[in-house]
């Protein structure tokens, strides 16, 4: 449907868990991340309802994020309801990849079409630094099984963090060189975790360019500025939340893992869609979507305005 402020809303991101099996220092605390009740939970009946509603008022892709989604107990369940739910032809994932290589065949056979693979590092230490005690190996296993399963092209995100992982910005850009991967390099957005962190953590997205002159500008897609070094069959995209706003063309809203819906990212306002059925959670969504905010504030030494951290929003 069009919001008050004309923009076509299509694009869902539904949180099925705020648990994760790594602890980001940007997105999670180390400890005191406390298991939200079950009953508290989006249950998978509910999560197809609320889909079903979204479909209905002309939402036709759905990304399923946490936490990390695969940890959901039921997750195979949820994507195949999911993805049969009329209207929606695009269910896309996005993961830290760990758990990938045993759910891949499942959920490339229920109907999920993309993959999004979290990955700020190809140095085992400081991947272990980033994610708090994760496994490099493990992550790149799951990037082999997406590849293996041919889904493709396989985008890959990774959160630039200045003086963390600046120095990583070549190797990763050599993981689109033989395979169809699109690397998109994400600037830090000051929210949660990261609200207070000194300035120098948060670089601008720009900075891979300056790092490497042989990219070239090929165009843009959505929310990114699309860029191939030259003979390299994947490609680099640069998203730029926290320097340049794509406010005016958001397309899409979110759903927690609790049943609230944000229609936008860095906004305080959240509206409780569980316990809702029928032509209630209907009139409420539609009325949500339509008044969804005209912009956010977002710049690096103004936080989000949003009280929680993207482990608890959906990333
Ligand atoms: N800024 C930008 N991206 C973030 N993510 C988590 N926290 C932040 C933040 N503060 C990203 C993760 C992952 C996705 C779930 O959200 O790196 O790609
Ligand atoms: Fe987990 Fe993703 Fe947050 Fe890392 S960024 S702690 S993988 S939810």
């Amino acid at each position: 449907m069009i919001d008050q402020y004309g923009r076509t809303i299509d694009y869902m991101r539904l949180s099925v868990t705020d648990l994760c099996n790594l602890r980001c220092i940007y997105c999670m605390p180390s400890e005191g991340v406390t298991k939200r009740n079950h009953q508290d939970i989006l249950s998978v009946e509910e999560i197809e309802e609320i889909v079903q509603t979204a479909a209905s008022l002309g939402i036709h892709k759905i990304r399923l994020t946490g936490g990390e989604p695969l940890v959901r107990r039921g997750i195979e369940e949820i994507v195949a309801r999911v993805a049969n739910v009329s209207g929606i032809d695009e269910v896309a994932l996005t993961t830290n990849g760990i758990l990938l290589p045993e759910k891949i065949d499942f959920l490339k056979q229920a109907g999920v079409t993309r993959i999004n693979i979290s990955l700020d590092t190809l140095n085992e230490n400081l991947y272990r630094e980033i994610t708090r005690g994760g496994e490099l190996a493990d992550a790149l296993r799951g990037i082999e099984a997406v590849l293996a399963a041919g889904m493709l092209p396989l985008k890959i995100n990774a959160v630039l963090i200045g003086g963390v992982n600046d120095e990583q910005i070549v190797q990763l850009v050599e993981l689109t060189k033989n395979e169809e991967v699109h690397l998109r390099f994400i600037e830090l957005m000051p929210m949660g975790q990261c609200v207070d962190w000194n300035q120098e953590r948060f670089i601008s997205a720009d900075t891979v360019l300056k790092k490497i002159p042989a990219l070239h500008f090929i165009g843009r897609q959505g929310v990114a500025n699309v860029y191939r070094q030259e003979g390299y069959k994947g490609t680099v995209g640069l998203i730029n939340p926290v320097s340049n706003h794509f406010c005016e063309s958001c397309n899409r809203i979110r759903v927690t893992a609790d049943g609230k819906m944000k229609p936008c990212l860095h906004s305080h306002d959240e509206i409780v869609l569980k316990g809702l059925h029928g032509k209630a959670l209907f009139d409420t969504m539609k009325q949500a979507i339509y008044e969804k905010p005209c912009s956010h504030h977002l710049d690096s030494d103004t936080g989000s305005d949003s009280a929680r951290d993207m482990y608890s929003i959906g990333g």
